[in-house]
């Protein structure tokens, strides 16, 4: 790997897979033990990565800007105190466990939008990756994050798309924002929960020129994780989906 800490952002349409992929990959590296790893939720929306990783900040970006911006209106500090705090905070929102660490955007609690969060998340991600070999960013669905430039710095951008059209259409439009609003030189597709014959699939995606990583399987044990709740993170070595990933590896980190 050249780049250190090389930065990879899952995107992809809703319900195509990205935090299921974000966790595959991560036990894929973890099994491989040389690598530093972090992993960020960066979805306001669906928070699912901490779930299926079974860790749970205590401190996320929505809680430390919430109570910054009490302390503001309660007057509590000055603005140089508050500067400093805010790094303080954003470093120890870092969840460590064993294999990874975590870091997490978290939801708001209240009415509002995402773009708050999404800013900050956009300023800290340089500086909280930088004592990691690779970092993996679960984003929202679609373009939101990308055209507010969050994954201005990332090095790789896996897109994932379903058995649908719609979500090669996505990753198409996800394709031509990334050009223009990340600096990441390299992208590809991998087709998750694939089933049967997905010529059309294969071939829509070489008709818009996405290169592909590869592709998996429609896995009943994942299915079956998400049924009894369990996380992600503890599916067997021996699951269909893990042995697809970890051959997918060598496509995604540069030798
Ligand atoms: N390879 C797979 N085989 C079978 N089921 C899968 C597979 N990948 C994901 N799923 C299932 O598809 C659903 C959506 O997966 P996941 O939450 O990872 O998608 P997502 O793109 O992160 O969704 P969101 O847009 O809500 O964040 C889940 O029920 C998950 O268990
Ligand atoms: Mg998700």
């Amino acid at each position: 790997m050249k780049e250190k800490p090389f930065r990879i952002a899952i995107t992809g349409k809703g319900g195509s897979g990205k935090t299921s992929i974000t966790v595959l990959l991560a036990k894929a590296l973890i099994e491989n033990r040389t690598t530093k790893l972090l992993l960020v939720d960066a979805d306001p929306t669906h928070p699912h990565l901490c779930d299926m990783v079974d860790l749970h900040p205590h401190q996320t970006i929505e809680k430390i800007r919430k109570n910054l911006i009490q302390s503001v209106y309660r007057n509590e500090k000055v603005l140089s105190k508050i500067a400093q705090d805010i790094d303080f905070e954003v470093y120890n929102a870092i969840q460590e466990s064993k294999h990874f660490s975590l870091f997490s955007l978290g939801q708001p609690e209240g009415p509002g939008c995402f773009c708050p969060s999404n800013t900050i998340l956009r300023n800290v991600i340089d500086s909280i990756s930088h004592d990691f070999d690779v970092v993996l960013i679960d984003c929202e669905a679609g373009l939101e994050q990308i055209h507010r430039q969050v994954l201005k710095s990332i090095h790789f951008l896996i897109i994932v798309v379903d058995l649908s059209m719609r979500s090669v259409e996505t990753a198409r439009s996800i394709k031509s924002s990334a050009k223009k609003f990340t600096n990441s030189q390299s992208m590809g597709v991998i087709v998750n929960k694939s089933l049967g014959d997905i010529t059309p699939l294969l071939n829509k995606i070489e008709e818009f020129k996405l290169s592909l990583i590869g592709t998996i399987s429609d896995d009943p044990l994942i299915k079956n994780f998400d049924l009894m709740g369990k996380p992600l993170i503890y599916l067997p070595e021996t699951s269909t989906s893990f042995r697809e990933m970890k051959l997918l590896i060598d496509r995604i980190f540069p030798s």
